[in-house]
């Protein structure tokens, strides 16, 4: 029987409650002698704590059962990277281990860190379900405090947290989140603009969530994933606590900021990433060529009829994604695969070689892996040269740099550009190192990342749960993420508007999937038609995230193709991926009607300092009146929207405090809304409002624009392009469209500068 020790150290004990100082606005006030505590927001509880939890020799230890004895630490002063703190920490003793659970509040600041700080080794720690918790701190209850007034977004499942996202209400009995290795970050809003992130904040492969609903009440906790089996000496994880004042989407922004510059993530790989800025063509699962190459033809032959189809009908693709069905895989005992042998071509798809194929394409490469099979012919078992982990399940984990090493630095001669590693989340539930220890995961992807970015690669991540997710903070190469579910024609898979928060938020560039741009493709592999490509059109360039398309050879649209992107491909982004509005989110919380029934998106483009925004309402099923104040746009003065002219030709309609933006019903998947905000420009007498570039789904981007000059008579547009690209720019004088669009050509530099007023460009 472990007896319970009580650390013998000398702490001075205070007596009672001890009230510590308010970070900002959040506070965390406990009392040591019970370990108990409650979370409070502006001075209101909005978390009162669950018990600590502490496995260790197969046991666990709980402070309600008072099993958890131990001193609290003198509060103490220190300083960190995030700046001056002040700490309280509850030493808790089982027979010689000691953990130390404690929080950091720091010196005007919006958020505190729980951390769980195992000072020694521990053994026997695992539940024996990886879905389940070892330790738990923060704990809080879902009782009847804040019941009703707090909704949450909890990001679960693939996809960056998409697929098992469960938006609700807070209160007994209705919380419904999806947990263990697959949850992740928790955001807390109240119906004002209150917002509280719970999330990890370091060890983003071992920390998790748990919903335990066998309690009354409910209780929700954070700490270290259930299967892990021992935990090293000195090992911590830490959790934070974020408030902002600012809704939903700026708390985003703000924590998403703090974590971005904490751990180093590096924009510029993002920025310069081929395949996030330039249009492409994809192959993968929706896409019409997954898996089936044109009849009685090659893979390769089929490649070249893209290409040749493209270039006929001007779509400047500028690379191809190959998904899994270009490498030898395994097939196991059913048929279905176990894993990937060898990352190299199947017999008889490009029957030239993937390097030849690369000189007549001349196409960069963005290439699909899945997991490593136990037979994979790398591992030293298996007579390769590198280090694996094998597994029972048929997995495999590589557990070297060098082998990614090798294996990017050959994989360039044939062109890849991008790393993609898919079925993230088997790699993390089916094999066993990755869930029950708490470096093999975290060891895995950082490998490969290292060796991505040395090879001068970038990575994207598919199927990732939001542990991988936030693990890409420390890895400058993963620059983009699929953020939804696989396309498939006529699903709704355009729905990325909360999922997009938490991909900027990391630093990632959200990725919808591919789509088609004709309803009808013959013949296709799903039996469907894709009725609405131009919303999934749209959403791939707001999104700014890839933009790839999957249809057949003969049957694209090159009109709306070129609505994402110039003569060359290069995609016309707004500043940020769009995101649904917080009033979008709270009504998805909270019912009533507190925001919209439907979805509305807004994003915009900063050009020197001038906002230019764009709003997008979809599937509205109830007519909403959308204040200026809640479209998340810095809308400086009173402002005008203009209709966007895909369906409706261009009108103006006032918003502004006193006369809100009617958004009806008429918004459908279909034909949904677009609304672009222009700052109203002096230009002599006249009054100018810019809508921009004709035919583009974003009219005024940094792609095209790249400064705005106005003079006493006039106002000009640096443009840039391709050369001798001619564009097509539209005005509004005084409140008028003016009727004459200014076209004019980008001259054999590429870049001009466009006159208002003489209504021409000179290079
Ligand atoms: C936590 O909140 C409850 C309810 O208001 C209160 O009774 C208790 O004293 C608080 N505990 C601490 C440690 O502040
Ligand atoms: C546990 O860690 C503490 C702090 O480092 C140390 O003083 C103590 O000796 C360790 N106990 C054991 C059994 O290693
Ligand atoms: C990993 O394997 C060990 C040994 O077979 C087993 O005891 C443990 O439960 C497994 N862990 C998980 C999380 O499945
Ligand atoms: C593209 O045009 C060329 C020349 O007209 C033609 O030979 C080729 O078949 C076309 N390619 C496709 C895929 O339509
Ligand atoms: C292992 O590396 C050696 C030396 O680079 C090479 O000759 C050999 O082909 C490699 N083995 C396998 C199985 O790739
Ligand atoms: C490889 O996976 C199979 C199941 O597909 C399993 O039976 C075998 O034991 C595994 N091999 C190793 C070395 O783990
Ligand atoms: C569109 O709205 C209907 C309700 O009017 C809803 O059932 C459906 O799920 C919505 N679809 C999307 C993609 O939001
Ligand atoms: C394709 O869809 C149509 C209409 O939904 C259905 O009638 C037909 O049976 C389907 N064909 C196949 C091969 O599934
Ligand atoms: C909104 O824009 C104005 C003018 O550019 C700027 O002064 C202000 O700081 C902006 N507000 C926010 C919240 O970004
Ligand atoms: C809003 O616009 C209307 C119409 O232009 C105008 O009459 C009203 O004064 C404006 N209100 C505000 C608060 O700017």
């Amino acid at each position: 029987m472990p007896g319970v020790l009580l650390i013998a150290a000398v702490f001075v004990v205070f007596v009672n409650c001890c009230e510590c100082v308010t970070p900002g606005q959040v506070q965390v006030n406990h009392w040591f002698d019970d370990q108990i505590y409650n979370i409070s927001v502006n001075g209101a509880i909005w978390f009162k704590n669950a018990p600590l939890v502490f496995r260790k020799d197969w046991k666990e230890y709980s402070s309600a059962r008072g099993e958890l004895k131990g001193l609290l630490d003198t509060p103490h002063q220190g300083t960190d990277r995030l700046g001056d703190f002040e700490t309280a920490t509850w030493y808790l003793g089982v027979d010689d281990n000691v953990v130390a659970l404690g929080y950091k509040v720091y010196d005007k600041k919006n958020y505190v860190i729980l951390q769980q700080h195992f000072l020694n080794k521990t053994s026997g720690t695992s539940t024996g379900n990886k879905d389940l918790l070892i330790s738990t701190f923060p704990a809080v209850m879902i009782d009847d405090t804040m019941a009703g007034e707090l909704g949450y977004i909890a990001y679960s499942g693939t996809q960056y947290g998409s697929t098992g996202m469960e938006i609700g209400t807070w209160a007994p009995g209705k919380v419904n989140m999806n947990t263990g290795t697959a949850g992740g970050p928790t955001i807390f809003f109240d119906k004002k603009d209150n917002v509280v992130i719970i999330a990890p904040f370091s060890e983003f492969m071992s920390a998790s969530t748990y919903l335990d609903t066998t309690q009354q009440p409910n209780r929700l906790s954070w700490g270290i994933m259930g299967g892990v089996m021992e935990i090293p000496e000195d090992f911590m994880a830490q959790f934070m606590v974020f408030y902002s004042p600012n809704g939903i989407n700026k708390a985003f922004e703000e924590w998403g900021s703090l974590m971005k510059d904490f751990y180093g993530k590096d924009p510029s790989y993002r920025k310069a990433d081929m395949t996030i800025n330039y249009l492409g063509y994809y192959t993968d699962n929706g896409a019409y060529y997954y898996w089936r190459p044109e009849p009685h033809k090659t893979n390769e032959q089929t490649i070249y009829d893209i290409q040749s189809y493209a270039l006929n009908s001007s779509i400047p693709y500028k690379y191809i994604q190959y998904d899994e069905w270009w490498y030898i895989r395994a097939r196991g005992p059913t048929g279905l695969p176990t894993g990937t042998i060898k990352w190299s071509l199947r017999p008889k798809v490009f029957p030239s070689g993937m390097r030849k194929l690369y000189e007549n394409t001349e196409w960069p490469v963005v290439a699909h892996n899945m997991y490593w099979s136990n037979q994979t012919t790398y591992a030293k078992q298996n007579g390769g040269n590198y280090t694996f982990l094998l597994d029972e399940s048929g997995m495999a984990l590589p557990f070297e740099e060098g082998f990614w090493n090798d294996l990017f630095k050959e994989s360039k001669l044939w062109g890849l550009a991008v790393y993609e590693q898919d079925y993230m989340n088997v790699n993390t539930d089916a094999i066993n190192a990755t869930v029950s220890d708490v470096v093999s995961g975290k060891t895995w992807l950082m490998d490969m990342g290292n060796a991505a970015r040395k090879n001068g690669l970038t990575i994207q991540y598919c199927m990732s749960y939001p542990r991988h997710a936030m693990t890409a903070l420390e890895i400058p190469a993963v620059t983009q993420a699929r953020v939804y579910m696989d396309n498939r024609p006529n699903t709704d898979h355009w729905t990325i508007g909360v999922s997009s928060l938490f991909a900027e938020a990391m630093g990632i560039a959200p990725f919808k999937d591919n789509f088609w741009s004709t309803e009808v493709q013959t013949g296709n592999g799903y039996n469907q038609t894709e009725p609405h490509t131009s919303i999934h059109a749209a959403i791939s360039t707001l999104s700014t995230g890839p933009v790839g398309l999957g249809d057949k050879v003969g049957h694209s649209n090159p009109n709306l193709i070129m609505r994402s992107c110039n003569a060359e491909g290069l995609i016309l982004k707004p500043s940020k991926p769009i995101t649904a509005i917080d009033k979008q989110i709270q009504q998805m919380a909270f019912g009533g009607n507190i925001g919209p029934e439907g979805k509305i998106y807004t994003t915009y483009s900063n050009i020197d300092n001038h906002i230019f925004g764009i709003i997008l309402a979809a599937n509205i099923s109830m007519d909403y009146t959308l204040r200026i104040q809640d479209t998340g746009i810095n809308m400086t003065q009173a402002a005008m929207v203009m209709i966007s002219d895909l369906y409706i030709s261009d009108t103006l309609v006032t918003f502004n405090e006193s006369q809100p933006l009617k958004i009806t019903t008429s918004c459908t998947t279909k034909y949904f809304c677009l609304y672009y905000y222009s700052p109203v420009f002096t230009v002599g007498n006249d009054k100018v409002m810019i809508y921009g570039e004709v035919d583009k789904w974003t009219p005024m981007s940094n792609n095209r624009v790249t400064g705005i000059r106005v003079i006493s008579d006039d106002l000009f547009l640096q443009l840039v392009g391709v050369p001798n690209e001619i564009v097509s720019f539209r005005f509004f004088r005084n409140m008028i469209p003016v009727a004459e669009i200014v076209k004019c050509s980008l001259g054999p530099t590429g870049s001009a500068e466009m006159s208002f007023n003489k209504k021409i460009c000179t290079s």
